[in-house]
């Protein structure tokens, strides 16, 4: 090794020893005819003294260091003068005074600041992502990543699961999402699809005996991206044969809680998990995935409304629709611009607008409100709409009047970015949280048919099975999803193990026999020879570790991410092929595609 010791390991217990480090200059300054760096390592920093009574030679070199040069020095770890130690570096009581040093490589100037965690232009972290890995808070996130799945596999293996890997090229498993296809040289014409996760197999491995099985799986999906999206991405995907819903959900209230204690001591799981129906947890957040790190909950005043003569809610009411709102403490001296703002969250969201209501005075009284609606209302009215929101004085009622989805929907933004400003969501919290009794499916407007709720694999809840040929629109789903500070970290359900079960639901769906058998032929044969009841759940290990480390956007906590075409910026790919590939794959570009990407090939 070029090195006795990492840089991040030195403590007070190594002083007087010698030792010789290896590492990235991550910082340098020079004071008293000194010279001071911050070397870097895997492990973290430690400051290396170049003081040229110790060694001429090696300050002379240190004079040429850059940022991100590549050195090896060796010296003696000594105390850190009193009054000068760091309280916030590991090794900050101790430091290193350089006998010798050597330049190991030199280093360009990086385009952006790695000793600075500023914020860096995507196109270029992602360009240079071997320089925006050694930001210590990236690299940081990443060991953290390590740490966590090493402990999610011991722990399961603590538990008998079995780890089996599933193939990546494999037929398409319909999860929601468009397909990335892999053309296969051997078999024209025909086409792999990489799994958008290993659903079908997972079952076809408990159909097989394997009673327990779990994967770190990765899970492909062509789909539009956001900051918890990638089209790559890593399943904690689990199966389990003879369970029920309680099985699993016990299962991982203990892995989250144990993980957060292992990984992250800092931070605080709610426990036991609360647990809310779909409808419920639509109701009084307006969405099935809410943050429940604070309150500000949906009060629906539909009733109210009705009665009022304010032609915006009673309209939307005589329509079916719904008035719900929200009451933000200590926000009714909103000025008008700040208002608009809301609106325009509103409109952005689908509202038509918003009714607010301040109530900017010690009782609730008509003359005492701003709001457009104030004239509208009787003051019993005002009364019992302060009442349903338990309102005080100095809050701000922001109502939605539409139908459900819309009104739900653009509260749910509301909520969120008011608890944002207010900053009512506690940063150490981990609010774990599960959501059960789904509906098995959803209408689709735009298909004109039924769609499976979480995916057509869902068993029917026992008790509803009847309704499933009378009003499928009743039917639960043994359909369970974990959510956490407002993002949905995984989803799973106990599973049809009879084939005609299967087959009544795929037909519900709208599938032919053909459909069914090319699709789902071999789940179906499968579940014919003794397959045990069983079910599971999909965690996305990407979003758990950007809850775990605090982080907005899952590429945060992944080493190589796409960006948002989908791209990867540092390979250049997606990228054009040689067309002697295409030949052998037995594909053909569209005449405008082949002219741009090879403009001297003779026309075809
Ligand atoms: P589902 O499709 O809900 O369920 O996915 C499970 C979890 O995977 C994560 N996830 C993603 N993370 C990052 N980028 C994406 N594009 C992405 N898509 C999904 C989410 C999600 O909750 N086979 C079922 C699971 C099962 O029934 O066992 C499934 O994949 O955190």
């Amino acid at each position: 090794m070029l090195k006795t010791h990492s840089c991040g390991e030195l403590r007070k217990e190594h002083v007087s020893q010698e030792a010789t480090l290896a590492g990235w200059v991550h910082r340098r300054r020079d004071h008293g005819g000194m010279a001071f760096i911050d070397l870097r390592d895997t492990d973290g920093l430690v400051q290396i003294v170049f003081n040229p009574q110790v060694s001429q030679a090696a300050y002379h070199i240190a004079g040429s260091l850059r940022n991100e040069y590549v050195i090896q020095i060796t010296g003696e770890i000594v105390p850190r003068p009193k009054g000068t130690e760091n309280s916030k570096l590991a090794t900050g009581d101790i430091e290193v005074i350089v006998k010798k040093a050597v330049i190991l490589n030199p280093s360009e100037t990086p385009p952006f600041y790695i000793n600075e965690d500023v914020e860096v232009e995507e196109s270029l972290c992602l360009k240079n992502r071997y320089l925006y890995l050694r930001r210590p808070r990236v690299r940081d996130n990443i060991i953290l990543r390590h740490r966590a799945v090493k402990f999610i596999r011991a722990f399961l293996d603590a538990k008998r699961f079995i780890e089996i890997e599933t193939p990546v090229l494999i037929k398409s498993t319909p999860e929601g999402a468009r397909d990335y296809l892999v053309p296969s040289r051997l078999n024209p014409g025909k086409f792999y699809a990489l799994p958008q996760s290993p659903q079908q197999l997972k079952q076809i491995l408990m159909v097989a005996g394997f009673e327990r099985y779990f994967q770190i799986a990765r899970c492909f999906r062509d789909e539009d991206l956001r900051a918890d999206r990638q089209p790559e991405f890593t399943q904690l995907d689990l199966e389990m044969s003879f369970v029920e819903e309680e099985d699993i959900l016990q299962l991982m209230e203990e892995l989250f809680t144990s993980l957060v204690e292992i990984v992250k001591p800092e931070m605080r799981v709610l426990k036991p998990f609360p647990r809310l129906s779909y409808k419920e947890a639509t109701e009084r957040y307006g969405t099935d995935k809410p943050d429940m790190r604070f309150g500000l909950e949906l009060k629906d005043i539909s009733d109210i409304a009705a009665q009022t003569n304010f032609d915006i809610f009673r309209s939307v009411i005589e329509k079916g629709g719904n008035v719900k709102g929200i009451c933000v403490p200590g926000c009714g001296h909103y000025s008008r611009h700040q208002l608009d703002g809301l609106i325009n969250l509103a409109e952005a969201s689908g509202a038509k607008g918003l009714t607010t209501i301040a109530f900017t005075g010690e009782s609730v009284a008509l003359d005492k409100v701003k709001s457009a609606a104030a004239k509208y209302l009787t003051q019993v009215q005002l009364e019992n709409i302060a009442a349903r929101f338990e309102v005080k004085p100095g809050d701000l009622l922001l109502i939605i009047a539409d139908n459900l989805d819309v009104t739900n929907r653009a509260l749910d933004e509301l909520r969120r970015e008011m608890a944002r400003r207010l900053s009512l969501a506690d940063a150490k919290l981990l609010a774990f949280t599960f959501i059960v009794d789904f509906p098995l499916l959803e209408w689709s407007g735009m298909a004109d048919r039924w769609e499976a709720m979480h995916h057509p694999f869902t068993a029917p809840l026992e008790e509803d099975m009847l309704l499933l040929d009378t009003e499928p629109a009743k039917v639960h789903g043994r359909h369970y999803d974990i959510v956490c500070n407002g993002y949905e970290l995984g989803s799973g359900s106990i599973r049809v193990h009879k084939r005609q079960l299967q087959e009544k639901i795929f037909e519900l769906l709208g599938y032919s026999q053909e459909e069914m058998e090319s699709r789902f032929g071999c789940l179906l044969r499968a579940l014919e020879y003794g397959a045990p009841p069983h079910g599971g759940i999909a965690i996305g290990l990407d979003r758990l570790l950007m809850l775990l480390a605090g982080e907005q956007r899952i590429r945060e906590v992944i080493a190589f991410p796409k960006n948002q075409n989908a791209a990867d910026l540092m390979f250049d790919s997606p990228s054009y092929v040689d067309k002697t590939q295409l030949d052998e794959l037995n594909l053909k570009l569209k005449h405008e595609i082949l002219r741009e990407v090879y403009p001297s090939e003779p026309k075809h």
